[in-house]
């Protein structure tokens, strides 16, 4: 892309050197580029980063921060991810996913979703008003410091919680209670002291959101 840019811009001698300069700065990804990545994205992560599928989470309006840590953190193995088969039936995880990013690709995703607008889930998955409640609770005195407005602030850079989907939630919980995704230390300390029967008080209460 680059070359080709290069050689339309023969002929303007100030220009060249321009052109051959541009080899030396960091190359970004272009609009047009990031769409296309996006469009991948998008078969398992919905239209603008809100999913249609409950193992899935959005991504639209998370903060760039958190896209960013996430995607890293699966390039590196530090997460697993889960298999997954997209709109056309290719099955992959997001460590594989996130290999075939560059970190300019990643840097460019992680602006384009911070940009989308989160779509709450809450009227299309059933809640239990009485679990909400206890979830409510426990959630304010635990969780809230890091997770403000149930998980709804993406400048808390920790993701979006509340009207995320439960089935994604419910699968985090449990790859955090096993201990194969690694989470903050000071969370660690409060998660650990949930009864397991908290969590599903604490999920349906996000959910609700
Ligand atoms: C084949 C389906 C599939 C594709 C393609 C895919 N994802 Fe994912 N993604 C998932 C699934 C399933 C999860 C949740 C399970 C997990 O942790 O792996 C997820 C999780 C994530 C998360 C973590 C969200 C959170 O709340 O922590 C981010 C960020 C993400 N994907 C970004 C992307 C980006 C950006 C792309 C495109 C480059 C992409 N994904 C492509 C299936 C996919
Ligand atoms: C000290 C701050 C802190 C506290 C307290 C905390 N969290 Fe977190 N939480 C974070 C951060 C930071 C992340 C991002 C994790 C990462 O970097 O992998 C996170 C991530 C998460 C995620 C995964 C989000 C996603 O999109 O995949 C869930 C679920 C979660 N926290 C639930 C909880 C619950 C439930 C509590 C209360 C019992 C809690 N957290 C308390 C800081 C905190």
């Amino acid at each position: 892309m680059l070359k080709k840019s290069v050689i339309t811009l023969v002929g303007t001698g100030a220009l060249v050197g321009a052109g051959i300069m541009a080899y030396g700065l960091p190359v970004t990804a272009s609009a047009a580029d990031v769409a296309k990545l996006a469009h991948e994205c998008n078969e398992c992560h919905g239209k603008d980063g809100n999913s249609t599928h409950p193992e899935v989470p959005n991504i639209a309006g998370y903060s760039a921060t958190y896209l960013h840590d996430q995607l890293m953190n699966y390039k590196n193995g530090d997460r697993p991810g889960v298999k997954f088969k997209d709109d056309d039936g290719e099955e992959k995880d997001m460590n594989e996913v996130a290999k075939e990013l560059s970190e300019d690709d990643i840097n460019a995703l992680a602006d384009y979703y911070s940009k989308k607008t989160f779509k709450s889930h809450a009227s299309e998955q059933e809640t239990d008003p009485k679990l909400v409640k206890r979830g409510e609770k426990l959630f304010k005195h635990k969780c809230k410091k890091c997770h403000d407005d149930f998980g709804t602030d993406p400048d808390d850079d920790a993701g979006i919680l509340g009207g995320q989907w439960m089935k994604y939630i419910r699968h985090q919980f449990k790859m955090f209670h096993e201990g194969e995704r690694e989470m903050p230390k000071k969370m660690k300390k409060k998660f650990k002291k949930l009864k397991e029967a908290d969590y599903e008080a604490i999920i349906n209460a996000l959910g609700s959101k």
